[in-house]
């Protein structure tokens, strides 16, 4: 393939990665642009990611390919909204719905919010998944309705353009079918790459670290968090990344709908304690990174944000603005409900040690809440209420969660499921952080 500048053969890129060589960033720049045009047949692609994912890649490299990939579309211009304008990004998670309480909590307290979320794919779910199962929400937007909506609220939601970062479609659906996901170099190029596109000045990650997560150690997760912010911070942007739990679900609901329920009632200043704090933590560590004071007076802030109601106001205002019916907000109980609601009965007494989240989140696509195949339709109201969480106490023939589908014929293969996932023992187990470290430019700062 003819590279613009320079010329390369993808069989000597492969070459070099495979044994271990380090990429010019030229070289790179070529692959990259070769992928967006086509150019580059699959086998090779394939081939070069794989070696990528087998060698790994030196810091330099993967900051050159995740500006490679940065630039191979459109990149959004936020200068002309004013404030500071943030984003947290999660890299996937079950029962995750802190964005729809960090984003207007921190649009109530003066930060601008101007966000494109994804989708949910395999055993995760997405932003726009569930704010879609708000009635008549809308998350596809032009430019100007979504200018539009920061410019009146501080704060909008939308679906990713398809002109942003076309590289990552790319590689992303290539290494999804060959087994290359897991890879840091790919994994922090792959979400970066669209961070920058998408023109914040502050990036928040939250990087998630446990059996329902990418990273399933701690070791993993702050590597793949390091490798992200020192991306970030080298392309100019103020980027942190906190690396929170995913041994569990987060929070109790599991599902479009009924997550959208949950984040309402942490609005009204009910709900998990966990989503809750993870909320509050997440929300002060954007007030701090957009300089609006001390860590102890950010917490102050975001506590006082979502205690007065105006994060939740904000939210409502958001949803309107978008075409959406607020009173799901105001009142949960007006979502449609499932038409078949299944209790499941604890089998055993003890105490749960183990939720599996990866598999909770299985169960959950099972009943109709996610989706296989990027095309598929999701259920809204479909999902799971967990009656019992990680530490508690279980006795036999007690209710441990709420299976909510319209599919009745897969209700007792997900019970049979949601049951493996869940592991009793005879004491209570010791207890987990929710919060395991924060990480800056070059250091990591355990809690
Ligand atoms: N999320 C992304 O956007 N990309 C990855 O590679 C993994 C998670």
């Amino acid at each position: 393939m003819q590279g613009e500048a320079h010329t390369f053969r993808m069989y000597d890129l492969i070459t070099k990665k495979k044994r271990g060589g380090e990429l010019t960033k030229e070289e790179i720049q070529y692959f990259i642009t070769g992928c967006v045009a086509n150019m580059i047949p699959n086998e090779q692609q394939a081939a070069l990611l794989m070696a990528v994912w087998a060698q790994g890649m030196t810091d330099r490299e993967t900051t050159d390919l995740t500006l490679a990939m940065a630039e191979s579309g459109e990149t959004m211009d936020l200068s002309s909204l004013p404030g500071v304008k943030v984003d947290k990004h999660s890299t996937g998670g079950v029962g995750d719905k802190t964005t729809l309480v960090v984003a207007p909590l921190t649009a109530a307290a003066g930060l601008t919010v101007a966000k494109m979320s994804g989708r949910g794919l395999g055993h995760t779910g997405g932003t726009i998944d569930k704010l879609e199962s708000i009635p008549g929400f809308r998350t596809s937007l032009t430019m100007e309705e979504f200018f539009d909506g920061v410019q009146k609220n501080g704060l909008a939601l939308m679906g990713q353009t398809g002109d942003l970062v076309p590289a990552d479609k790319k590689l992303y659906a290539m290494r999804d079918i060959i087994a290359a996901v897991d890879s840091i170099p790919l994994i922090a190029s792959s979400i970066m790459s669209k961070k920058l596109a998408a023109g914040t000045d502050v990036i928040l990650l939250d990087v998630k670290m446990g059996s329902g997560a990418f990273m399933k150690t701690l070791e993993d997760a702050e590597k793949l968090a390091q490798t992200m912010v020192n991306i970030g911070e080298a392309a100019g942007k103020r980027t942190e990344a906190l690396i929170t739990d995913m041994n569990q679900p987060l929070g109790l609901a599991i599902g479009n709908a009924l997550e959208v329920a949950e984040a309402a009632e942490v609005l009204r200043g009910n709900g998990p304690e966990d989503v809750r704090e993870e909320s509050v933590m997440l929300s002060a560590e954007l007030l701090y990174l957009a300089g609006r004071g001390h860590r102890d007076e950010c917490r102050r802030i975001a506590e006082e944000t979502l205690c007065s109601g105006k994060a939740l106001e904000k939210f409502c205002a958001m949803v309107r603005t978008q075409g959406g019916d607020d009173a799901v907000i105001r009142d949960p109980s007006k979502f449609a409900r499932a038409s078949v609601v299944h209790e499941v009965l604890a089998p055993w007494d003890g105490y749960i040690v183990g939720m599996a989240a990866e598999y909770i989140g299985g169960v959950s696509v099972m009943l109709g809440a996610g989706r296989d195949d990027l095309g598929d339709a999701v259920d809204p109201r479909a999902g799971i209420l967990l009656r019992k969480k990680y530490g508690e106490q279980v006795t036999k023939g007690e209710r441990i969660a709420t299976l909510c589908t319209s599919k009745e014929d897969v209700v007792a293969e997900a019970e049979k499921h949601f049951l493996e996932a869940i592991s009793v023992g005879a004491e209570t187990p010791q207890p987990r952080k929710l919060i395991y470290a924060r990480v800056e430019k070059d250091k990591v700062v355990r809690y």
